[in-house]
């Protein structure tokens, strides 16, 4: 029989990447793409996925129980890949009660409605969680989290992001629910929307635009490219241990300055601009409230369990994450302006 599986979030950056993954890889499963189409939320980057037999798009809010509940009816979901999220440390400064009613709320409704539906046959059932770093706090200058490390959040976003992994640890502890969860580190590539760093600074360069820095550019991420995050999410979601987690990531440190130098370099080539052109729209600004200095992955755990290890070096990932938006302009376009969020109007309502 078929396997059907919900993932949720398939609409976003990392969400599409994953669904491209799994519809491809597996036309013997049915991939149900449940996603409630947020400003985030962005059919267009799943156009060449669209027709696919073995593929559904479902408007749906992971927050409405109700309507939750119906899509566990209709499809008889086996697995879940859970990676709908309100995503941007920013806006959780802004507004932290979206967040925790997406992230926490909403995975809380998900994991009821797996309680639920799959009580009675657990077997071959998996929720698998798909959370970051950040809910481990931030590092000084040494070491690196492993999947030991305690849990410190320190912003709304990574706060409600650790109370949803707590959830899903709870659910396994208490009804026995069949979850495996992964943290992992910033990811890059298509499809990101430009609100996050190295969309936004490819945007700003390409426009002429000012590219901000937060204080003095010397908090340092762990990247990783998004199609090696979904590889990893294939791997642990068929392979994983139930009740592990993975920490996921690049061996990739930069201190955003010089990731942002890099970048700068790589676009003026790209432009063709004379070097050190693109450079001087670097601008530093305030810094973030409560802005964590470093993150830093031990993945080892994943690579020697599952053999998972990333594919590209950092140096070429951001070529080719540049040459993408270099070449899709219009996506760019549509989604800076907006024109983007009429795509599910015009391309799967009508139909
Ligand atoms: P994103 O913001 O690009 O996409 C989030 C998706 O979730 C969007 O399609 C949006 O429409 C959908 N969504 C939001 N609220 C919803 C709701 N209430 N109901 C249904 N759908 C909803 O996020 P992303 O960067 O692709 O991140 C995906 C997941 O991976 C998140 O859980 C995030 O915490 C995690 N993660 C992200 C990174 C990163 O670097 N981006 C790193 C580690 C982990
Ligand atoms: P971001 O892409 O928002 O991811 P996260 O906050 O989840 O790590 O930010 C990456 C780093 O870049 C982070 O240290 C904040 C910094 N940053 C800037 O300096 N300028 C910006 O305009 C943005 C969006 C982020």
């Amino acid at each position: 029989m078929k396997k059907k599986l919900l993932i949720t979030g398939g609409a976003g950056f990392i969400g599409s990447h994953v669904v491209r993954l799994f519809v491809n890889k597996y036309p013997e499963y049915l991939i149900v793409n449940g996603d409630a189409l947020t400003y985030a939320g962005n059919l267009e980057n799943l156009a060449d996925v669209k027709g696919q037999p073995n593929y559904v798009f479902e408007k749906v809010d992971i927050t409405d129980e109700n309507a939750v509940n119906a899509l566990f009816e209709k499809y008889g979901f086996d697995g879940v890949i859970h990676l709908a999220a309100e995503s941007h440390v920013d806006r959780s400064i802004l507004d932290p009660l979206a967040f925790i009613r997406t992230n926490v709320l909403g995975t809380a409704v998900l994991l009821n409605a797996c309680r639920k539906y799959w009580k009675d046959d657990m077997e071959n059932k998996r929720f698998y969680h798909v959370s970051t770093d950040e809910v481990y706090g931030s590092l000084g200058e040494e070491g690196l989290f492993t999947e030991e490390t305690p849990y410190d959040p320190r912003s709304p976003y990574s706060a409600s992001k650790a109370s949803s992994d707590h959830f899903v640890r709870a659910y396994y502890h208490t009804y026995h629910l069949p979850v495996v969860l992964s943290n992992c580190s910033n990811n890059y590539g298509s499809n990101h929307f430009p609100e996050k760093l190295i969309p936004l600074a490819i945007h700003n360069i390409r426009n002429n635009k000012p590219v901000p820095v937060y204080g003095k550019g010397e908090n340092v991420r762990d990247w990783l490219f998004v199609e090696d995050h979904a590889r990893a999410i294939d791997t642990i979601f068929h392979q994983g241990r139930i009740g592990e987690t993975y920490n996921i990531g690049g061996f990739n440190e930069w201190k955003n300055i010089d990731l942002i130098r890099l970048l700068c370099d790589v676009m003026d080539r790209k432009l063709g601009r004379p070097e050190g052109t693109s450079a001087q729209l670097i601008t530093f600004v305030k810094d973030r409230a409560g802005h964590d200095l470093r993150y830093a992955i031990d993945a080892s755990k994943l690579n020697k369990e599952l053999g998972w290890s990333p594919s590209l070096q950092f140096e070429e990932g951001l070529e080719k994450t540049v040459d993408w938006y270099l070449a899709n302009e219009e996506w760019l376009q549509h989604v800076t302006s907006g024109a983007y969020q009429q795509y599910y109007e015009t391309q799967y309502q009508q139909r």
